[in-house]
């Protein structure tokens, strides 16, 4: 949740800023800005919008060659361009931009106002301008200073116009990586802004601070100590960053889980002993044995990945599993069961509220694992053991091949929680062949395209629409809403289909599509009943199928290719996820930057 960047080196300073502001503007788009270090003064350009607004701002490159930037998710202060960052101390010597909460906010502006600091802005950020400008000596023991006045989480970047070349880096739960250039370095919240100039990086942790000049930086912790961190490469086998012809990333990304799908499962399948090697899961089959319970922890899209992950536990290993969303685990002090595995779903690895869930699990000595896509994220490093996902850079907003990648890393954890207790080897043959089909189901789930287009074009102008599913078909058609909501903003609502007569019912009529989710089980006759329950009062259906329906079962059947029944949710969510897309299409939505919404939820 929102983005930084910061260049030092020998470049013109305001081309580079914008780019990476431009590769970062999925993590907050309310507003953009940059300062840049301009003989002896510091000159900012900032705006309430897009990056491409505050690129029609940023005059020509300029000489300048060092600066920061950084695109906005509101928190304090609504989007408008005095409350755009960077922000400036009253005398313009110190520039900051900032991602995180400052909790202690507002005693800290009655302070200072009380010493007679005027504020330019409405934001917590502009805070740590003022307290860093207050202290006299280097930037980075002013840093050191005013950190220490400070509660709540930061990665922030300040730049001094008396220090010319130098930034000063901090973290504190939201995330900052250095680009180790030749002669020149690269600050930023996400490598996605700087992996096009350099694959040389260096995560810092929480509580470090480093000084960064071109060709060089230190790190140190909050308390002084240096720290050694040597640079690491990023992978760029995963996929680009970039577009490669796609319109928007969100159809990119589904166009790319064919491949994730591959990745995910590469290594990791044992046709011979009809298993899933999870060589990051640190636990031998004693202690998979010992496992009394599954539960994941995730938030939105994650969480019902989780949710699918503990069907295909339950009925793969027979050993209950739940998921619940990480939000509200960390705060109901849960009862933390050490027999139980914790799985802590995220794809940014940066959510704050699942990353505070499993420090509180840790705390009370819980076994928890990640599932987690980005590397090296905090979410990851906190787990210390788990499965990466390997989908690649998602950078649409609304999350698809991290989803199903999930799923798949979950199918693969049943699978290997199942072979150690019941599941004879013959299942585990036909699960094993059912992961190795997956991604050709997959690609031709995603064939479905132009029905589904056509479809989301029939019902886009609807106000309301049910997602109804059952017991493995419940969480595919919660994901599904969801979608359908972040993206074209039509109001769904999933439910579970038997729950539909207990009330919800009444909302049914002509202008309220369901769209029902039939997994190949031993409920598609109790879904039929659902179908006819709908139709009775008038309401269109339309059918996800795994199964051959009657043509007269609903208005339109979308039918996903045949594979392992166990694996169907996977399949199933395709045709969803084309269809919120088409629908966003339909009505002219910003598809990958949904209104309100930022990747990476890095608040409360
Ligand atoms: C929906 C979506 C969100 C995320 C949620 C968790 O499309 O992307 O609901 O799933 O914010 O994010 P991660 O997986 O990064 O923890």
């Amino acid at each position: 949740m929102c983005g930084i960047v910061g260049y030092v080196g020998s470049r013109p300073v305001a081309p580079v800023l914008v780019e990476g502001l431009h590769r970062l503007e999925y993590r907050g788009y309310d507003s953009a800005g940059v300062a840049v270090q301009k003989r002896g003064r510091i000159a900012v350009t900032k705006v309430a919008g897009r990056v491409r607004d505050l690129r029609d701002r940023v005059e020509s490159p300029g000489t300048a060659t060092t600066g920061i930037g950084h695109t906005r998710w509101a928190t304090h202060g609504e989007p408008t361009d005095r409350n755009a960052h960077p922000h400036l101390d009253a005398s313009g010597r110190i520039a900051v931009v900032h991602n995180g909460i400052i909790e202690n906010a507002e005693q800290l502006r009655a302070r200072l106002s009380g010493e007679g600091v005027e504020f330019a802005s409405d934001t917590d950020t502009e805070v740590l301008a003022h307290l860093i400008a207050a202290v006299d000596g280097p930037l980075e023991d002013a840093v050191r200073a005013a950190l220490a006045q400070v509660e709540g989480t930061y990665g922030l970047v300040v730049m001094d116009r008396a220090r010319a070349g130098e930034l000063v880096v901090a973290r504190n739960g939201s995330p900052i990586v250095l680009g180790v250039g030749d002669g020149e370095m690269f600050v930023a919240s996400d490598v996605a802004a700087i992996v096009h100039h350099t694959q040389s990086v260096v995560f810092l942790d929480d509580g470090e601070v480093a000084t960064v000049k071109a060709g060089e930086y230190r790190t140190s912790t909050l308390d002084a100590r240096s720290t050694t961190r040597t640079p690491t490469t990023v992978d760029l086998e995963s996929g680009s960053y970039g577009l490669d012809g796609h319109p928007d990333f969100m159809r990119k990304e589904m166009a790319e889980q064919p491949e994730a799908v591959r990745r995910a499962l590469r290594g990791r399948l044992d046709a011979r002993f009809a298993t899933a090697h999870l060589g990051g899961l640190d636990l031998d089959p004693m202690a998979l044995r010992a496992v009394r319970r599954v539960k994941f922890l995730g938030c939105g899209s994650a969480y019902y990945a989780g949710q699918i992950g503990a069907g295909m536990v339950e009925s793969l290993a027979r050993i209950p599993a739940d998921a619940e969303p990480a939000s509200e685990f960390r705060y109901r002090n849960p009862v933390v069961d050490p027999d139980a595995l914790y799985v802590a779903v995220s794809q940014s690895g940066e959510t704050l509220d699942t990353l505070a869930a499993v420090q509180e699990l840790r705390r009370k000595g819980g076994r928890v694992m990640g599932a987690v896509n980005v590397v090296g994220s905090a979410i990851a490093r906190e787990c210390g053991s788990g499965v990466f996902l390997h989908a690649g850079p998602e950078i649409s907003v609304a999350s698809t091949k991290a989803v199903t990648t999930m799923g798949v890393s979950f199918a693969m954890l049943a699978l290997l929680l199942g072979r150690v207790r019941d599941l004879s080897s013959a299942a585990g043959t036909r699960i094993v062949g059912g992961l190795q089909a997956l991604p050709d189901r997959i690609e031709a789930a995603l064939e479905l395209d132009a029905q589904v287009a056509e479809v989301a074009q029939r019902y886009a102008k609807s106000q309301h629409m049910f997602f109804l599913g059952r017991v493995s078909g419940w969480p595919v058609a919660r994901e599904g809403a969801q979608k359908l909501k972040e993206v074209s903003y039509v109001h769904a609502e999933a439910y579970q289909s038997a729950e539909l007569k207990h009330g919800p019912i009444a909302l049914i009529d002509a202008d309220m599509p369901s769209v029902v989710i039939v997994p190949n089980d031993d409920l598609v006759a109790k879904n039929l009943i659902t179908m006819e329950q709908v139709k009775a009062r008038g309401g269109p259906v339309i059918a996800v199928t795994a199964v051959d329906l009657p043509a007269s079962a609903a208005d339109v059947v979308i039918r996903v290719p045949d594979g392992e029944p166990e694996l169907d949710p996977l399949v199933l969510g395709i045709p969803l996820q084309l269809l919120a897309y088409h629908t966003a299409a339909a009505l002219g939505r910003d598809i990958d930057k949904p209104r309100n919404l930022a990747k990476s939820v890095t608040v409360e």
